[in-house]
């Protein structure tokens, strides 16, 4: 017999159309600046994500790209936003530094609640994930300790450190996917053994991945209660999934796999913005509404 469905809450996302996306530098073991993307293919598999989410009933908003930032179609990693509150990240490597006014200025002017800027190293969604009423926070490659006080302070959740300890899952995203309250899937071979021990403490019934299945971003997968998006070769954990009540969906994200990064990474979930207030335009804010459709 199978299982009851689960149900999907709408979820409002940002996200950036990756017109400048290039591997130009390597700042992750993924990188290789000689291996070219193929720039029309990831527009293509970039805007299926965004007409997918769009086509399960959730809002997409949209930030204005800028030239010479190749990794700005990563928005996880913008900020961390819980409950309308922003904290903006501040990126480890320079060459993403500048990411952050931009995204900076997309939250500064519409109606969160409070937007602020990280003083330590954060990498937003990349490391820190809400879940059973805290905040995981990964550290260990880039998010530095230091930041999970200063998340608590602002969002107002306790956080969990975990740290990450192998290059190749190097944001908590790689490693781990949040799938309800007390639900994720991970693997544990990125984890020290004490943030393993707190998982195991956290999801005892998480669905484990196998390093090949990490290695292909299964993990870095999209929750919305119900529909999992994830790469279409992750067939063990979709079946997994399905058992479980959920409906796995097998996006393709080829190209972004060769800067690391694959659908959780091009999507932060603005978490408490689709329900409640809506994100709008501040009056005194003249530019225009960002929500138009991506093609
Ligand atoms: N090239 C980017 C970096 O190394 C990829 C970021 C992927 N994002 C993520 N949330 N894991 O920073």
């Amino acid at each position: 017999m199978s299982p009851a469905l689960r149900t999907a809450r709408k979820r409002h996302y940002l996200m950036c159309r990756p017109t400048y996306f290039a591997v130009d530098y390597a700042i992750n073991p993924w990188m290789d600046p000689a291996r070219p993307v193929d720039s029309a293919r990831a527009v293509r598999q970039w805007e299926r994500l965004v007409s997918l989410y769009r086509e399960l009933g959730h809002s997409v908003s949209l930030v204005e790209p800028r030239p010479g930032l190749p990794d700005m179609v990563f928005a996880s990693n913008a900020a961390s936003v819980v409950d309308q509150r922003v904290l903006v990240s501040r990126f480890r490597h320079p060459e993403r530094a500048a990411e952050a006014d931009a995204y900076r200025q997309w939250f500064t002017e519409r109606t969160f609640r409070r937007v602020a800027t990280a003083g330590h190293v954060n990498e937003g969604q990349g490391d820190i994930l809400p879940a059973a009423g805290l905040l995981l926070a990964g550290t260990g490659f880039r998010t530095e300790p230091a930041a999970h006080a200063e998340l608590q302070a602002l969002l107002g959740l306790p956080v969990v450190t975990l740290t990450l300890t192998d290059p190749r899952f190097y944001h908590l995203d790689t490693a781990l996917a949040v799938l309800g309250e007390t639900e994720a899937m991970y693997y544990p071979g990125a984890f020290d053994p004490a943030a393993r021990a707190t998982l195991e403490a956290l999801f005892p019934d998480a669905l484990l991945a196998e390093r090949a299945e990490a290695e292909a971003f299964a993990l870095n997968a999209v929750c919305d209660g119900r529909h999992v998006v994830l790469p279409p070769s992750a067939v063990r954990l979709a079946a997994q999934l399905e058992e479980r009540g959920f409906q796995p969906i097998g996006v393709e994200m080829s190209e972004f796999l060769k800067a690391g990064g694959a659908a959780k990474c091009c999507t932060l979930d603005l978490h408490g913005c689709a329900e409640g207030e809506p994100v709008r335009l501040r009056r005194d804010t003249e530019v225009a509404e960002d929500t138009r459709e991506a093609a």
